[in-house]
């Protein structure tokens, strides 16, 4: 029997046909600013701490799961947020399709799934090809926030974004295991409650960037934005 999919009506949520329609996903936003994107909002703990505390700042907060999506949508509301809007969709999805290069002022990744068997290590989100888009989206000086529980997976990113010319660290050590003024969703707090460590990173693209080719996936051939925007 398959599952019926919740409708989720919130003003706040962006169908992917709005995405599709727009040339620039600002104007999905009632005052300027900079864009910034979480992935993996999970139920939006962390969007609504985030978005009240740099109320300038517009968030597109993204998860593939439905009923996160409905929950971070009406955390908003009670919140009477205007700078977030939610969208239902994978992050290369997103990536490789509805950011413009440089149009992200920088992107929040928390406790992503660790796939913690080693022979599903490559399932995991956050890796080259990943990062490669993840620099064409991101501004110069634009932030990369990344913390996870795991920390084979702090160990495996962290050992990534150091050997990349593209990206700088800006914290003392490749991860840290506090961030200064950093919010907590209620999936960390129970690792912290746990007395077990929260690793986290902070890299900023930096001017190195701008040499790089642009990534192989956002390639013409691949389907991408424009490409879309095509009969082709
Ligand atoms: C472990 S939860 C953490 C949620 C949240 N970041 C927090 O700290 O409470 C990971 C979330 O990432 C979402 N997710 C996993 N892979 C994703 C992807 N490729 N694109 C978008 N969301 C993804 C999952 O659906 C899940 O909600």
């Amino acid at each position: 029997m398959t599952q019926r999919v919740l409708e989720n009506s919130s003003p706040f949520f962006l169908a992917e046909e709005q995405l599709a329609a727009t040339d620039d996903l600002a104007q999905l936003f009632t005052q300027p600013g900079p864009l910034a994107l979480e992935i993996g909002c999970g139920i939006g703990d962390f969007m609504v701490q985030l978005a009240a505390a740099q109320p300038q700042t517009n968030f597109l907060a993204i998860d593939i799961y439905n009923k996160g999506c409905i929950k971070t949508c009406k955390k908003i509301e009670l919140e009477g947020l205007s700078n977030v809007r939610v969208a239902r969709m994978e992050a290369r999805h997103l990536l490789l399709n509805y950011c413009d290069a440089a149009s992200l002022s920088a992107i929040y990744i928390n406790c992503p799934d660790p796939w913690p068997k080693k022979r599903h290590r490559d399932r995991r989100l956050v890796n080259d090809e990943f990062l490669d888009m993840a620099r064409y989206a991101l501004q110069t000086d634009g932030s990369l926030y990344f913390s996870t529980d795991f920390a084979d997976y702090a160990e495996q990113v962290a050992e990534t974004l150091v050997a990349r010319p593209d990206f700088t660290n800006q914290q003392p050590a490749p991860f840290t295991l506090a961030l200064a003024d950093y919010p907590i969703s209620k999936y960390m707090r129970r690792f912290l409650d746990l007395g077990q460590p929260i690793h986290y990173m902070h890299y900023r693209k930096n001017a190195a960037a701008a040499a790089l080719p642009r990534p192989e996936a956002l390639q013409p051939g691949f389907r991408t934005r424009e490409r879309m925007a095509s009969n082709d």
